[in-house]
């Protein structure tokens, strides 16, 4: 049994200080939650939330990674620096990231295996565009990101991955797919990663949906054959919303 994992996003939200708030009383409501639970706020409040999750059950992830160790790349931020502060996940090629800041499935196999190499478990994202989707090439989508995103990437390293599966017309749309439609990109995804490696593999990968989870739709989702959990945007920054997605099974 795959344990569920379900991550907030929290995007450029909260400063440091409101990060801090937020955590410890997130951390009283969602205490004993049965599944693996991981806030990714920006880089400058990484050292306080991990300071204050100290004891909790919730990890703490970065948003962003670059692969190199170190070096002339303004406005990047390495796997050394964020595994000193003690962040446990990292959120790779979200759409956001691919959209807006030219993302590709080249820059995130580069960044995964960075993630790897500091020994950050990495949430790479894959998703479809509503253009894509409407002409019926959603699978050859995801194959590409999926191939791309783990090319040279060992066995061992993909079953401890976590893959995102988040189709980008449902992010912060509030148009969530329909249960079917995202377990059947999920299933998808893991028949692709099967076909690269095999079933044991494709078996024990965690992939998650995104894509306007909210407490109303997050158990009909999670309890499919194949979605491991949620990332969670807009809902992760309010405590009581993304309480009600964490216990999803009341
Ligand atoms: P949303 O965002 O829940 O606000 O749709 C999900 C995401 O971008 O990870």
């Amino acid at each position: 049994m795959r344990k569920k994992i379900i991550a907030g996003n929290w995007k450029m939200n909260k400063t440091p200080k409101q990060a801090v708030e937020f955590v410890n009383e997130l951390k009283e409501k969602i205490a004993g939650a049965d599944a693996d639970i991981v806030v990714c706020p920006t880089f400058v409040c990484l050292p306080a939330v991990v300071e204050a999750v100290k004891g909790s059950n919730i990890k703490v992830g970065a948003q962003n990674i670059h692969w190199a160790d170190n070096g002339a790349f303004t406005g990047e931020i390495s796997g050394e620096m964020l595994k000193e502060v003690g962040v446990d996940y990292v959120i790779i090629g979200h759409s956001e990231r691919r959209q807006y800041f030219g993302e590709t499935d080249e820059t995130v196999n580069n960044r995964l295996k960075a993630a790897l190499k500091y020994e950050l478990s990495p949430i790479v994202c894959v998703g479809e565009l509503l253009s894509e989707r409407e002409v019926g090439i959603t699978n050859q989508v995801l194959e590409t990101q999926t191939v791309g995103a783990l090319k040279d990437i060992p066995a061992e390293d993909v079953k401890e991955l976590v893959i995102a599966y988040e189709p980008v017309w449902a992010i912060g749309t509030g148009k969530t797919a329909s249960s079917d439609d995202a377990n059947d990109a999920c299933k998808f995804i893991r028949s692709v990663v099967e076909k690269l490696y095999n079933k044991e593999v494709a078996e024990a990968v965690r992939i998650q949906y995104g894509g306007s989870v909210k407490p109303s739709n997050a158990k009909e989702l999670f309890t499919t054959s194949d979605i491991d959990g949620g990332l969670v945007g807009g809902a992760s920054l309010k405590a009581d919303d993304f309480t009600g997605i964490v216990k999803y099974n009341g």
